[in-house]
């Protein structure tokens, strides 16, 4: 009996010791733009994210390159430092270093493209090079309670500062781009508008907000026609800066008086101009399972449509969660995972690159 107890406790140490060293530990990076993030990610499921925003590119209305390499410059080793104390690990404990290579600005991912070089140098642990669009959209596949995961083939509408794509994705790395915007991002429209009312920028959030008090129906703006399941904003854009200015025209609080209203018709179109191109893809694809992500699917009015919309329609749809939606590493670290279980490392001649397609 005494034997068979020892043979158990030893078993079931070994088993133990075995699942820590079986434990894949990924540190991710991220520095594509404006904020500076570090995440671990522990078998797919999510240990710490660390983002550090830049207040600095407040006061300019949109982030400055110079600025923002500076400011993940400062920000990279203490960010770094705490995704590792809050997921309670120890630096050796990390399997591989996964770091966004592009697209973005090339100040910036230089900055974290050469830290998770130097690290993974000096831990002697692999380094993983990621395409910063793939993360947006494999952020879905942290794992998380009672969230299922999507299931392949599925739609997703890529929407940030930077990009507007729906894209069909066939499987973690199989991914094909069926419609993508011919000018603005949603994104943009979204700060560009923002900054015509004089709201600070990123304006997204803002918008989202003050359109919660207004009506959506009060402004109309003119719908761009575009072929294809491609997008257009920077009509819309321009179209919404007349309207104001020939209002303030004749009457210079037109903007104050109005700002619930305009932020409500304003994101109201862009949404319908979304859901609208969703819709046709959905109809002539026949993938009825979609997910939104990148930094615009925070807002909540695109959030509750959607739902009421694949409700009605019967989609399956996939939201991630806040603090998922805009930059951050966790993404990052996700995709490091799914490479690392496919052995798909890089080097150290690797070098960030500020286009990099899907
Ligand atoms: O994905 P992201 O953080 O960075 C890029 O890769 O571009 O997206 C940033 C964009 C900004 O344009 C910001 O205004 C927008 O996401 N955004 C929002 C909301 N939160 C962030 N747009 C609309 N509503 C929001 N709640
Ligand atoms: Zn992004």
């Amino acid at each position: 009996m005494y034997k068979i107890l020892i043979c158990h406790i030893k078993a079931k140490s070994l088993s133990l010791h075995k699942h820590i060293f079986m434990s894949i530990t990924i540190l991710g990076i991220e520095s594509s733009c404006d904020d500076t993030s570090a995440a671990v990610i522990r078998d797919g499921e999510m240990l710490s994210n660390i983002i550090a925003n830049q207040d600095v590119h407040i006061k300019y209305g949109g982030v400055v390159p110079e600025l923002a390499s500076r400011a993940h410059q400062q920000n990279i080793i203490p960010v770094v430092e705490r995704a590792i104390k809050e997921a309670r690990i120890s630096k050796n404990e990390l399997s591989a270093i996964a770091f966004t290579r592009g697209p973005g600005l090339l100040g910036s991912l230089l900055v974290g493209s050469s830290f998770a070089k130097g690290l993974s140098l000096s831990l002697d642990i692999p380094l993983i090079e990621i395409n910063h669009l793939q993360a947006h959209i494999l952020v879905h596949f942290i794992k998380q309670k009672d969230k299922i995961p999507p299931s392949f083939p599925f739609l997703c509408l890529l929407i940030s500062g930077g990009h507007t794509q729906i894209i069909k994705v066939k499987d973690y790395f199989e991914m094909e781009v069926l419609g993508t915007t011919i000018d603005d991002a949603a994104g943009e429209a979204f700060d560009k508008c923002a900054k015509v009312l004089g709201l600070p920028y990123p304006g997204g959030p803002h918008i989202d907000k003050l359109a919660k008090m207004g009506n959506p129906k009060k402004f109309n703006f003119t719908k761009p026609s575009v072929a294809d399941y491609n997008f257009s904003f920077s009509g819309l854009k321009t179209n919404f800066l007349y309207f104001i200015n020939d209002n303030v025209k004749l009457n210079s609080n037109f903007i104050e008086e109005n700002i619930y209203d305009l932020c409500a018709s304003i994101q109201h179109i862009i949404i319908e101009i979304l859901i609208d191109k969703l819709k046709k893809v959905i109809k002539n694809t026949g993938i009825k399972e979609i997910a939104i992500a990148g930094g615009v699917s925070a807002n909540s009015m695109l959030k509750e449509t959607l739902i009421s919309v694949s409700e009605k329609n019967k989609w399956i749809c996939h939201i991630p969660e806040f603090k998922l939606t805009t930059d951050n590493a966790a993404m990052i670290a996700i995709t490091g995972y799914y490479k690392f279980l496919k052995n798909d490392f890089t080097n150290q001649k690797t070098s960030a690159t500020a286009r990099y397609n899907l």
